[in-house]
């Protein structure tokens, strides 16, 4: 893997060339035209025509240690080794803190030699000779955006972009900070010029990438400057971070196009901070988005699961579509999402995507999603590597945070395919250790032709019993029908409470004669049933809990970031023992089983944030509010909260932000208890 270190630079001997040609004047026929020629808007044409693709060691590193040139030789390796280049990644990228603090006498930029030994134009030799790209950063600004402040290149456009073109660099992304309040699209514009310049001198045409975070409205403007722009700010390996992106994202569908790419930042996938059920809605979202896929996480460390996700072609192929569509939502009502992408066969490309935390039946329909109408369609499983027909229903029960994504094509050819299924559970089941616990399955003929001899398996987890309470099969099941099995489901005595996955599997026969199988995960929860009598909710176990900001507390106020950085709870001047210490948004879920009748507290914003935050309080049993106060502060006193939860199986505290922001909203269920 290393390379040698010694090199000519056949880059800076080309560029020198035609320098001096053009100053003879002999190669062009005058120098002005010459000129003309190269800032013409051609020069950019054909670069970027579907999203660009690679790595960017920032989300993983960030300007830690690990950030140097044999993580990045050693990724461009990974690139061939994996069959990553193959997929189609291309760019590897390096981002902020490459450099050192300073630049030489000669106002150039100077690589940090400790992570950089051989300088940057040996890394770009290297990655080239693998017939890889090499990427960089700068900001629009005096200094980058790292803490330490790294030289940025607002004022030095001109010679900084020469000395990336000269070093071999194929990709910059151009960050925002330290801008000084000039104007940005003058910014990034001056920028653009300056590349243009440097890479007519050397023929190697540089990808921008411009990083203003969606400030300055980029995709108004950036098009024909950059071939991409960031619209929001830095992404997060979170859920919440994941998904707020993907929202604000999704309405610039009209922008997007070949050379010119909304960039909804880079991947997560394989970080740790996600699960890969929310990685794959991650790649797949990304990919109906038609967004740059640059890798964010280190290959050297990554699992098969990872891997798997980022080389899956058939999800790669939506975003590559050379048609350049992003995609646009069809529907979204309750966190069901239907988003699809025309592409340039004439199919679509449509994510079934479930933004809540229970299982979801999400349904379109290949005339709504822009297909001319047929007696049956192609639909392949791009997670699934699967073809089915179906008869113009796409629908999927979706795992909770998953993302079901198909490609359906009006093609002659679907009855070579059998009939698309869906595959369901009515229910994520609330087991108690040790008792049977119920749950009913359901497998519906999607597909123009019927499935026959059918059988349905549900399999739990080690040790755990699954039996069939009817018939887990049918001779045939029409177009349009549904076979339905009742199912009992016992977790083994002592199983700690906890989230457990069972698989729910089909398998059919067809007219085709190929036989297929569909399956899908369905989460069982082990839970504890709660004590007879009064207790206090501090003291009990709870299904879930999240919280704005580090955990949830049991009996001090919420200190924000560590388990157990609370104070006494105290609201209005009165200190409780007993209670629970949020911060919105917050929602903590115990488990009750039908066998309570009310749940107590008094509610209010923790004084010690002195005069700050405003939150609401909502007491839901099942899916229904049954108490809630209004907007809360921090100036009032505790409100008594109490809630009939006759009948419920579960029962959520709910806190929001009270309609503002989060800022300071402590949020204390002072005294909260539950009565069975
Ligand atoms: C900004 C960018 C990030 C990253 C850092 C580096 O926050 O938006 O993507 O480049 O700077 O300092």
């Amino acid at each position: 893997m290393r390379h040698p270190h010694t090199r000519t630079s056949r880059r800076r001997v080309v560029g020198v060339l035609a320098v001096s040609l053009l100053a003879l004047g002999t190669a062009a026929p005058s120098v002005a035209v010459a000129r003309e020629q190269r800032s013409a808007p051609t020069e950019a044409r054909g670069l970027a025509l579907t999203p660009p693709m690679g790595f960017n060691n920032w989300n993983s590193t960030h300007c830690g240690p690990e950030f140097n040139e044999s993580m990045v030789e050693g990724i461009a390796d990974l690139f061939i080794e994996k069959g990553l280049k193959d997929a189609g990644y291309q760019y590897v990228n390096l981002d902020d803190c490459w450099a050192l603090p300073a630049r030489d006498a000669n106002g150039r930029l100077v690589p940090d030699p400790v992570r950089f030994p051989h300088g940057i134009e040996a890394v770009a030799d290297y990655v080239h000779a693998k017939g890889l790209k090499l990427g960089i950063y700068t900001s629009a600004g005096t200094k980058t955006c790292s803490s330490t402040g790294f030289p940025g290149a607002l004022g030095h456009e001109e010679n900084d972009a020469r000395q990336f073109a000269e070093w071999g660099i194929d990709y910059l992304k151009y960050d925002n900070c330290n801008n000084q309040g000039a104007d940005a699209r003058q910014r990034y514009v001056t920028m653009r010029d300056a590349l243009r310049d440097a890479t007519g001198r050397t023929g190697r045409p540089i990808v921008y990438s411009i990083c203003e975070w969606g400030d300055n409205k980029p995709w108004e403007w950036a098009s024909g400057v950059g071939q991409l722009w960031r619209t929001t700010h830095d992404i997060q390996d979170k859920w919440s971070s994941m998904l707020s992106i993907l929202k604000k994202n999704l309405p610039l569908a009209p922008y997007a196009g070949p050379g010119h790419w909304n960039d909804p930042d880079m991947l997560e996938v394989g970080n740790g901070g996600m699960t890969d059920t929310e990685y794959r809605t991650h790649f797949s979202m990304w990919s109906v988005m038609a967004a740059p896929l640059l890798i964010g996480s280190d290959l050297r460390k990554a699992s098969p699961a990872t891997l798997g996700i980022l080389a899956n072609k058939d999800v790669i192929a939506v975003d590559q579509d050379p048609l350049g569509k992003q995609g646009t939502v069809v529907s979204s009502e309750g966190g069901r999402w239907v988003v699809a992408k025309q592409m340039k066969d004439g199919s679509r490309a449509v994510a079934l995507f479930n933004e809540t935390d229970t299982p979801q039946h999400i349904a379109t329909t290949a005339r709504a999603v822009g297909l001319p109408q047929a007696p049956a369609y192609t639909l392949r499983d791009l997670w699934q590597h699967r073809n089915y027909n179906t008869a113009g229903a796409v629908s999927a029960t979706v795992p909770a945070h998953g993302t079901v994504l198909v490609r359906v094509s009006p093609d002659r050819h679907w009855s070579k395919n059998p009939p698309a299924v869906e595959l369901a559970a009515d229910s994520a089941p609330l087991v108690v250790a040790g008792r049977p616990a119920a749950l009913t399955s359901t497998v519906t003929d999607l597909g123009r032709t019927s499935a026959h001899d059918v059988s349905v398996s549900l399999t739990g987890p080690e040790g755990w019993t699954v039996r069939a309470r009817s018939a887990p099969r049918a001779h045939a099941v029409p177009t349009g029908t549904t076979l339905t099995t009742r199912w009992a489901v016992t977790a083994p005595k002592g199983t700690p409470t906890g989230s457990y996955d069972l698989t729910l599997r089909t398998s059919y026969g067809s007219p085709a004669k190929v036989r297929a199988t569909n399956t899908t995960t369905v989460t069982a929860s082990v839970v504890v049933p709660p004590p007879a009598g009064t207790s206090y909710l501090g003291d009990l176990p709870w299904m879930s809990a999240t919280n704005g900001y580090g955990p949830v507390e049991r009996d001090t106020s919420n200190g924000e970031s560590a388990a157990g950085d609370g104070r006494p709870i105290t609201v209005g001047g009165v200190v409780y023992a007993k209670g629970l210490g949020t911060h919105a948004p917050s929602e903590v879920t115990y488990y009750t089983g039908k066998a309570c009748t009310k749940v107590s507290a008094d509610v209010g914003v923790d004084d010690e944030k002195g005069a700050k935050g405003t939150v609401s309080f909502e007491i839901w049993a099942d899916g229904t509010k049954v108490a809630s106060t209004g907007v809360l502060t921090n100036a009032m006193a505790a409100q008594p909260i109490s809630a009939d939860v006759t009948g419920a199986q579960v029962v959520r505290l709910v806190v929001t932000n009270g309609g503002d922001n989060t800022d300071s909203d402590h949020a204390d269920w002072a005294d909260a208890r539950l009565t069975c």
